[in-house]
C-alpha cells in the first residue's frame, strides 16, 4: 500500500510498501517519528482516505470496492476512531458528541454504558457543556467515549492518551480492554508511552513507510 500527495510541483509518497494485517481481539501498538506516516495510515484504515496504490479489506470487505454512503455506514458502524486532534462537533454538547455513533447507526441508547464511560472517563459532569469550553485533555476523554460507545469492532486510537495524566491513561487503556474482552474489539493505536504500548501483544515501529517489530 502507498499514498502519495502533491505539494505544488512536488510529490510526497509516503507507507509505499507497507503491508499490515490484524486479527480480532489483538492489541497492536504504532510507534515512529513524527512524520512518518502513523495518522495517515489510520485514515486510510478508516477508509476516511483512499490509497494511492494497494487495498484495504476490513472483514472481509475491500474498502476500494465500496461506494458512499455504503462506506460511511460501515464506518460508522464497525469503527471507533479516536482522532488526534480529536474532531468534536463544536456545534454539540458533550452528551451528543458521544452518542452521535449511536444516532448515526440507528441505534438505542444505552444510557448504562454512556454512564459507565462517563464515570471511568471522569466526565459525567461535563455532559451538557460544549466542546469549546473543555481543556484538551477533557476533549480527548470525549472522543475516547465517542469511539467506544456503539462498541466498533476496531478501534483506532492516535495518541489517545497524549493529553492525559499517568492514572487516567491507565483507566483509558483499561477500556479498550473491556471491548476488546466484551466485543473481541481489535486495538490498533499510535502511541508514545511506552507503558501503554507495553499492554500491546504487538509493538510496531513504522519507518520509512515499513512496519518493523519494536524492541
Ligand atoms: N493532505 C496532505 N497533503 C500533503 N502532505 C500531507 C498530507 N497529509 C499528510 N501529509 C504529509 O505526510 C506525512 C505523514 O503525515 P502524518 O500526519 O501521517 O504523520 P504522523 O506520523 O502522524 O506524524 P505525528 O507524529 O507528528 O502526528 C507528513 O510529512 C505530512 O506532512
Ligand atoms: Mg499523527
Amino acid at each position: 500500500m502507498g499514498r502519495h500527495f502533491s505539494v505544488g510541483a512536488e510529490t510526497i509518497s509516503i507507507l509505499d510498501g507497507l503491508d499490515l494485517s490484524l486479527e480480532r481481539a489483538e492489541r497492536v501498538a504504532i510507534m515512529g517519528a513524527s512524520g512518518c506516516g502513523k495518522t495517515t495510515l489510520l485514515h486510510l484504515i478508516a477508509g476516511m482516505d483512499q490509497p494511492s496504490q494497494g487495498s484495504i479489506h476490513l472483514a472481509g470487505t475491500d474498502l476500494g470496492q465500496l461506494a458512499e454512503p455504503a462506506l460511511t455506514r460501515m464506518r460508522a458502524r464497525r469503527i471507533g476512531l479516536i482522532f488526534q486532534d480529536f474532531n468534536l462537533i463544536d456545534s454539540l454538547t458533550v452528551a451528543e458528541n458521544i452518542t452521535l455513533p449511536l444516532w448515526l447507526n440507528r441505534l438505542p441508547q444505552p444510557t448504562e454504558f454512556l454512564n459507565e464511560l462517563s464515570d471511568t472517563l471522569a466526565i459525567q459532569p461535563l455532559l451538557d457543556r460544549m466542546p469549546t469550553t473543555l481543556s484538551g485533555g477533557e476533549k480527548q476523554r470525549v472522543a475516547i467515549a465517542r469511539a467506544l460507545i456503539h462498541r466498533p469492532c476496531l478501534i483506532l486510537a492516535d495518541e489517545p492518551t497524549g493529553s492525559l495524566d499517568e492514572a487516567t491513561a491507565t483507566r483509558v487503556m483499561d477500556l479498550f480492554d473491556q471491548a476488546i474482552k466484551r466485543s473481541e474489539a481489535t486495538l490498533l493505536m499510535v502511541t508514545h508511552n511506552r507503558e501503554a504500548a507495553g499492554l500491546c501483544e504487538r509493538r510496531l515501529m513504522l519507518r520509512n513507510g515499513s512496519l518493523q517489530p519494536a524492541e
